[in-house]
């Protein structure tokens, strides 16, 4: 499967949610998302999966497609309409003054363990670059290694906890930042992470999708 992300909208809510339903236990209504999306102050990516490369999309000015799009750019979508990819997964980034913060990001269970969680994190990183952001933060519940595991790859590091943050079951949130991330130091961390995870998004291409993906949307 190749897998690319793109900017969230309202259509793509519904699909969102069942992802969410999967990955976490307080749930944002369809209203919260849509105010969201029209923050300005506010991205919203999904990663669709499609059996084939994705086709072609509309060009936008090299320099409002970040770093990672112009570096390999078959596996970012390059088309307006891809509604027929199911989507996989989806993350968003919330800029407060100089501060990009990742508000969530969630892979469908199926699709776990393929590098689309790294995918999505690129795509934010992307987003805060884009909206200026200098530095990256976000909570985690301390309980949540493996969410920990690719942050920390990222160059996330701990930078505080927030006591019983979680209201479903009062865990403390682990608070984790990024060094500015337009260092010198901090690009070429990435370019070298996203040269490992483009050959391994590369082997993935020719691997079917996973059985009982359960993708689709219910009609009824
Ligand atoms: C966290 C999450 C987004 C990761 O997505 P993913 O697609 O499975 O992750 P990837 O395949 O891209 O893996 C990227 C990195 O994450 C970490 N990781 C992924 N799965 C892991 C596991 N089972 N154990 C430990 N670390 C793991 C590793 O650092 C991995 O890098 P590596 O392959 O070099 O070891 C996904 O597990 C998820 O949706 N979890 C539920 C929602 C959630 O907890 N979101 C975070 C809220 S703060």
């Amino acid at each position: 499967m190749y897998y690319f992300t793109e900017r969230m909208t309202e259509d793509d809510i519904e699909q969102v949610q069942m992802i969410e339903r999967a990955s976490f236990s307080t749930l944002w209504s369809a209203n919260t998302y849509r105010h969201e999306l029209r923050s300005s102050t506010t991205r919203y990516i999904v990663a669709r999966a499609s059996p084939t490369p994705p086709p072609p999309r509309t060009e936008r000015p090299a320099s409002r497609r970040g770093l990672l799009a112009n570096l390999i750019p078959m596996f970012f979508g390059q088309q307006t309409t891809t509604r027929d990819f199911p989507i996989v997964g989806y993350g968003g980034v919330w800029l407060s003054v100089d501060e990009g913060h990742i508000t969530t990001i969630a892979v469908a269970p199926a699709y776990r363990g393929r590098g689309i969680g790294e995918l999505l994190l690129n795509g934010l990183i992307d987003q805060a670059l884009d909206m200026h952001a200098d530095v990256l933060t976000l909570e985690v519940r301390v309980s949540n290694i493996v969410a920990q595991q690719l942050y920390l790859k990222y160059g996330f590091r701990p930078a505080g906890k927030r006591l019983r943050y979680y209201t479903d079951n009062g865990e403390d949130a682990l608070i984790m930042s990024t060094e500015p991330i337009r260092s010198p130091a901090y690009q070429e961390r990435l370019r070298q992470l996203r040269e490992r995870l483009f050959a391994r998004l590369r082997e993935e291409a020719n691997e079917p999708a996973p059985l009982h993906d359960n993708l689709q949307p219910r009609t009824d």
